[in-house]
């Protein structure tokens, strides 16, 4: 199977739906939803049939572009009101990935900068933005990928967390992109991905894109990192981030940090690969990024025949935490590997995107 030729996320245009990869039910069934209503789209990011920062923005774009097309009036401020509601209830489907905001606001400026021309037109602009915003995905996670190449050799070993692969970006990944990268030119690595507990997006994901790119894939529970390490496999830690503050400080998949500690304990080299879209230079430090809380029966019934914890128990089920700088030797964007201090390698990161256009 080319894995790479798999696409997440897509935009019908012939029929106006939005037809997603069901990763919910990964590796067993590859299944395809065709989604047109908001709430269904909103249910998708939600219950995480379409998940992974660049994902979810991706399909919240075209999520808002179907909803514009259902909106049947022909004045912008009414126009308006109603696609600004949209845009606000797919924002609220998860809170952490700025990605998922990041793609919405892009959506509503275009309607806002073209508010004199006919209603129809403003539609064809954002059906083009939305494509754009993928696109560009492409583009970004194709140089990271590059970028990240750097970091390694042929035959090194690396351990993620979570899938930061291509399933959950546009193509290629951001962590996993060198991964891809690196085979298309013949290279070996061999990748040790945590089960990612509680909703195994390690085990059921990133194996599964792995296994189907011809890597070299060892499965490991979350608490099996440090013998890993210990062992003297890992040469390097990569893993994706959801929202990064300006300081560098880096939210991803609950987990993460405790593996970016571990790999300061061995001294292993510990990596972020984001795209400059999960960057949020509104953030001062991680303390001040909204962490998502999701239900206890992902913790206490999923994935077991019966329930496996007391009815009463009580269930603390963050889905993600925030590695501190200090830990990061790098974070890989699309503009260059920033290093620290972050507070002023990420500005330069900007500031080189904005000159760039
Ligand atoms: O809850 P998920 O599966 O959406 O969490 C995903 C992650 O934590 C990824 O590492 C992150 O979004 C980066 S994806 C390129």
């Amino acid at each position: 199977m080319d894995i790479l030729k798999f696409e997440s996320v897509a935009l019908d245009e012939d029929k106006n739906l939005l037809r997603l990869l069901d990763q919910t039910k990964l590796p067993c069934e590859i299944e395809f939803l065709e989604l047109q209503d908001i709430h269904d789209i909103w249910n998708a990011i939600y219950k995480l049939q379409v998940r992974g920062a660049p994902a979810i923005g991706i399909a919240a774009a075209f999520g808002s572009y179907l909803a514009a097309l259902n909106i049947d009036v022909n004045d912008f401020e009414s126009f308006f009101e109603k696609f600004h509601a949209a845009k606000e209830y797919l924002n609220s489907a998860r809170p952490t990935a700025v990605n998922l905001s990041w793609a919405l606001n892009r959506m509503e400026k275009i309607a806002l900068d073209n508010r004199e021309i006919e209603i129809s037109e403003i539609k064809t602009l954002l059906k083009n933005e939305a494509i754009k915003i993928k696109d560009e995905d492409t583009q970004m996670c194709r140089k990271i990928g590059e970028l990240g190449l750097t970091l390694i050799k042929d035959g090194d070993g690396i351990l993620t967390h979570c899938n930061a692969g291509q399933l959950a970006t546009s193509k290629y990944g951001t962590a996993l992109a060198p991964i891809h990268l690196g085979r298309e030119r013949g290279m070996n690595f061999h990748v040790y991905c945590d089960e990612t507990r509680p909703l195994l997006q390690g085990a059921r994901l990133s194996t599964f894109e792995l296994i189907a790119d011809g890597v070299d894939t060892t499965l490991i529970c979350d608490n099996m990192a440090s013998q890993v390490m210990k062992n003297g496999w890992v040469n390097a830690v990569f893993v994706g981030a959801d929202r990064i503050a300006a300081n560098g400080d880096s939210c991803n998949k609950i987990g993460t940090s405790g593996l970016a500690i571990l790999a300061q304990y061995y001294k292993i080299p510990f990596y972020v690969f984001a795209p400059t879209s999960s960057i949020d230079m509104n953030i001062k430090n991680g303390a001040d990024i909204t962490i998502e809380e999701r239900p206890s029966e992902e913790i206490t019934e999923m994935w077991y025949k019966k329930r496996m914890a007391p009815e009463k128990v009580k269930v603390y089920n963050p889905a993600f935490d925030v590695v501190s700088n200090e830990l990061i030797a790098g974070i890989v964007t699309e503009y260059g590997i920033a290093r620290p201090p972050y507070s002023e390698s990420l500005r330069e990161i900007f500031e080189r995107k904005n000159t760039n256009g």
